[in-house]
């Protein structure tokens, strides 16, 4: 509306500055007026155009402002996605070194553990009877996992699991000959033998425990027990992991 202002404005002015205004036949002036009506209505037109092409700028400006705002949420839209992307990666990662810890555990088919000794690791041992019932098996056949330890005759479960224990006990009849599996200074499975008349005793047992990681099972000879062993093995103790739980 200010531009129609300006306009009727400027209108005036040319009206008043136009030279030999008032000074004219009535006809001349009937003339004067007609060109100025002219003039004015293509003012009028001019104005109008000027003020459709603000329209027009105007729509497009809002048009503009439209397209900022659609870029100004894609962006955030994108910037979301990049964070959601970042994350699912990282779990993937997390996936992907689980993943690798099972196949290597399954590959080796879960922890590997067993042992088995024999009483003697050189000449004749009679073991017995003494106050320190326990039976260290010097002569370590096998020890994977190093559960075993031949210098206390102790096993210690080295993961929670079911494990296979068996032992083999022989001697004379001079004793009681046998001895009796311990679980953390617990009996569990024995062999037993009176002292008799023939020659000679042999026995075994065995037994599937479930141990705790830490769990100590070793072998312990009764009150008056004996028992013999030499190079031939015939007192001996074993165990595996059947599985872990
Ligand atoms: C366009 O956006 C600008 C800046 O945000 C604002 O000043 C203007 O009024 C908007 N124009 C329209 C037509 O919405
Ligand atoms: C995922 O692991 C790859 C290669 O191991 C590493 O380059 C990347 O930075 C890790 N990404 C995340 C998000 O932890």
């Amino acid at each position: 509306m200010e531009l129609k202002v300006v306009c009727l404005l400027t209108l005036l002015g040319v009206l008043f500055v136009e030279p030999g205004f008032g000074q004219r036949g009535d006809i001349e002036m009937i003339e004067w007026l007609k060109d100025k009506v002219e003039f004015i209505k293509t003012l009028e037109e001019k104005l109008k155009e000027v003020e459709g092409r603000q329209n027009g700028f105007d729509a497009l400006e809002t048009k503009l402002n439209a397209t900022v705002d659609e870029v100004t949420r894609q962006k955030a839209e994108m910037d979301k996605l990049k964070k959601e992307n970042e994350g699912l990666r990282t779990r993937l990662n997390a996936t992907e070194e689980e993943v690798d810890k099972l196949k290597q555990n399954s590959a080796k088919g879960g922890p590997q553990i067993a042992f088995s000794a024999s009483l003697a690791n050189f000449g004749e041992i009679y073991k017995g009877p003494c106050t320190d019932k326990a039976l260290i098996f010097k002569r370590v056949f096998s020890n994977t996992g190093n559960g075993y330890d031949p210098n206390t005759g102790i096993f210690t479960a080295p993961v929670n699991g079911l494990y296979f224990l068996s032992f083999s006990t022989y001697g004379y009849n001079t004793h009681v000959m046998g001895a009796i599996l311990m679980k953390n200074g617990v009996s569990q499975i024995s062999t037993y033998d009176d002292p008799s008349t023939d020659g000679s005793d042999s026995s075994s047992n065995a037994v599937v425990l479930q141990l705790d990681g830490g769990d100590k099972v070793y072998m312990e000879l009764w009150d008056d027990g004996r028992v013999f062993d030499n190079m031939n093995g015939h007192t001996t103790f074993s165990g595996f992991l059947v599985f872990p739980v």
